[in-house]
């Protein structure tokens, strides 16, 4: 059997781009170059989709925009979303890994885009996308399982901007302080916002209704950072799951992806039947989400109640050096390279199991 090409998509349009260029380099560095030709294709801010041939360490440092310019003769507009070339390359290649995080790309646009053009991708589908990346959607699906979530409202633009008191009595009454504002389409801590006080709230929704139409309030959880990976495509399988120590106040942007000063503990160290709960959760989410692939299911495990508490779910977790998602396979004996491999065949495996059994 040849090599297969693989397209590594990287970058987008969201605010987690930094990210994804961090993530996409790690994956880049990693895929067996015995088994892939990989051909990296940046997707810039303004929305060109560009390949990219340089050095890997330039997508990383955020330098490969402009050599990938003038590698494919597009030059720099406000208007952007010159995307012929990314297509072109696309179409050219075996399978698609969008290691893309945030909006348009996490959320089933691109997914939406690959399904049209017949390309097999890593990762959730189109619904899964959606549905994962929409916090308050993914609250309604995770509820209807019986699954233990922070009590929330659900907060509108619209709402905030004719009258920033309108949520206060509402958020006071049902969730109480100190609170947690977080847009409902986000990633990386990015615009998520702790309310101590209620005489704080109406200027955080106002702050956070810029970083999203639809904003999620939470009651506060008191509990540790615990999370699950999950992989596979009809019969799922999720690690062991591990524990995140923030080093600051929460786990906020800055300490992702900046201070890494934040500690992992693998297994995380709680109770051997709190593990299988969150495990088990965990699959139930990703089956209810109808998840392919890949995904990051995170919880609360709040010490004193002993209750487990589903906090979100990443259908494209982070990939970078310090990911969980990549440790928590390491620690089950799978190594990144490996991990990858199984991706990628979960990747073709979708494309065939989707086919309908009727044919026309
Ligand atoms: N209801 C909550 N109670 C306590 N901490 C929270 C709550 N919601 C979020 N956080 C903190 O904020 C961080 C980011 O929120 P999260 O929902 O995971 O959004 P993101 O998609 O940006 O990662 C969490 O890892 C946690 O530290
Ligand atoms: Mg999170």
């Amino acid at each position: 059997m040849g090599k297969k090409k693989i397209a590594v998509l990287f970058g987008g349009m969201s605010t987690e781009h930094s990210v994804s260029c961090v993530s996409a380099t790690s994956v880049i560095k990693g895929l067996n170059k015995d088994k892939y030709d990989v051909i990296p294709v940046g997707l810039a801010e303004n929305g060109d989709w560009l390949p990219y041939s340089g050095e890997y360490d330039n997508i990383k440092n955020g330098t490969w925009e402009e050599d990938a310019r003038k590698e494919n003769n597009v030059p720099f507009t406000e208007e952007g979303c010159i995307m012929e070339p990314g297509i072109k390359a696309i179409r050219d290649c075996d399978i698609v890994f969008p290691v893309l995080h945030g909006a348009g790309g996490e959320d089933g646009t691109v997914q939406g885009l690959l399904e049209l053009m017949k390309k097999p991708y890593v990762g959730c589908g189109v619904l899964a996308s959606a549905v994962g990346m929409d916090k308050a959607y993914t609250k309604v699906v995770v509820a209807e399982k019986g699954i233990p979530q922070a009590k929330h409202v659900v907060a509108h633009r619209e709402d905030i901007l004719r009258d920033k008191n309108c949520y206060t009595q509402e958020i006071s009454e049902k969730l109480g302080f100190p609170c947690f504002v977080k847009p409902a389409n986000s990633g990386s801590s990015v615009g998520v916002f702790k309310v101590g006080t209620k005489e704080e709230l109406p200027d955080i929704l106002q702050e956070a209704q810029k970083y999203d139409r639809k904003i999620i309030v939470e009651e506060f959880i008191d509990g540790r950072e615990i999370e699950c990976a999950v992989m596979g495509n009809a019969e799922p399988k999720a690690a062991t799951p591990g524990e995140i120590k923030p080093s600051a106040e929460f786990y906020d942007f800055v300490d992702k992806y900046k201070s890494g000063s934040s500690i992992t503990v693998i297994p995380a160290e709680i109770p051997q039947e709190k593990l299988e709960e969150v495990r088990s959760n965990a699959l139930k989410i990703y089956k209810a989400l109808d998840c392919s692939g890949l995904s990051r299911v995170d919880f609360f495990y709040e010490g004193n109640t002993g209750r487990v508490i589903f906090n979100e779910i990443n259908t494209l977790p982070g990939f970078t050096d310090i990911s969980m998602y990549s440790k928590l396979w390491a620690a089950e004996g799978v190594d990144f390279s490996e991990l990858l491999d199984r991706l990628i065949d979960y990747g073709f495996m979708r494309i065939q199991e989707n086919e309908r059994i009727v044919s026309k």
